[in-house]
């Protein structure tokens, strides 16, 4: 078997960083090739999501896989970040060094052009500006898997919008329409299921055995228990990107349907709102593989599994 080859376009955020640690681990133990990251702007902005993502990769001793600022700003709708949910600067109480911003690169283009042939598996777990940009001037990538959307369950930004989908929705409608292959969707009904307490941050950090990224992890972690704590979800964390990426690389097993997906963008009071046409009304090809459920107990010995191979 071949190693597949990854690009992962994220918004560091405490759990795109928890993701990007599990992707490290898998590269480093040869399992894939993580080529490049590239960032949007969402939870943070978008020079901040490649600061995140230079240094949560600089931590884990992969200091030359390079890291490139996406888009700006959404396509249509003025940027919002959510400072209250992953920090001031996206990695909660945690910070990443001034100096980490001279390596962030801003060729985030040409590395897609360069880095995404026919088997790369490209990962968005942040809004779908840089996917539907990309797909303005270039064939539709294959492979792709992404965070977003809320179907037939409650919004975590809005009662029937989910964050990424929010933030920009005329991207995640644009990319849902220009998809030449079905994209992998993981949205807040199975994503939610992800959670680390901390009982199991405990014995993650253990398992990284004094790794130099474990340093960071109890600070963006709190942070991210005291968000949901705030919210009503108990003092623990939903970790919706790595699942994700566990999903878009089959490390675990996981249950998908074939769909249409669009997205509401002018509405207001709809904004970001996802639907999936599962009944067919719409009579559109399937643009989407809606997952439905995972193997949330297999992720987290995955998860435990390959953290481990960081410690030194
Ligand atoms: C998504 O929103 C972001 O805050 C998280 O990083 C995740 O990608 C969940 O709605
Ligand atoms: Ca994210």
């Amino acid at each position: 078997m071949t190693t597949p080859s990854v690009l992962i376009d994220c918004d560091t955020g405490i759990d795109d960083a928890v993701a990007l640690i599990y992707l490290a681990a898998l590269h480093r133990e040869g399992l894939i090739d993580l080529r490049a990251v590239t960032t949007t702007a969402g939870n943070v902005d978008a020079r901040q999501t490649a600061i995140n993502t230079r240094y949560v990769l600089d931590l884990c001793g992969l200091p030359d896989i390079p890291v490139a600022a996406g888009e700006a700003r959404p396509l249509v709708v003025d940027l919002v970040t959510t400072p209250e949910t992953h920090g001031p600067t996206g990695l909660g109480y945690a910070t990443a060094p001034k100096d980490v911003d001279k390596r962030v690169r801003s060729d985030w283009q040409a590395l897609w052009e360069r880095q995404l042939g026919d088997e790369t598996r490209l990962i968005v777990t942040g809004p779908a500006t840089n996917l539907a940009a990309y797909a303005r001037g270039h064939r539709f990538p294959p492979g792709v898997t992404l965070m977003g959307g809320a179907y037939l369950y409650p919004g975590n930004t809005t009662p029937t919008a989910e964050w990424n989908s929010w933030v920009d929705p005329h991207a995640a409608k644009e990319a849902f329409a220009a998809a030449t292959s079905p994209i992998t969707v993981c949205s807040l009904g199975v994503t939610e299921q992800m959670l680390i307490d901390p009982a199991r941050l405990a014995t993650l950090v253990d398992a990284l055995g004094g790794a130099p990224v474990a340093a960071i992890l109890p600070r963006a972690l709190r942070f991210y228990f005291e968000f949901h704590e705030a919210q009503g979800e108990g003092y623990q964390a939903q970790i919706h990107d790595l699942l994700t990426c566990m999903i878009a690389l089959g490390r675990v097993d996981y249950e998908a349907t074939a769909t249409t997906v669009d997205v509401e963008c002018d509405s207001p009071l709809l904004r970001g709102t996802t639907v999936a046409d599962l009944r067919g009304y719409w009579a559109r090809p399937a643009n989407a593989r809606l997952v439905t459920a995972a193997d949330i107990d297999g992720a987290h010995e995955e998860l435990l599994r390959a953290w481990a191979t960081l410690a030194p």
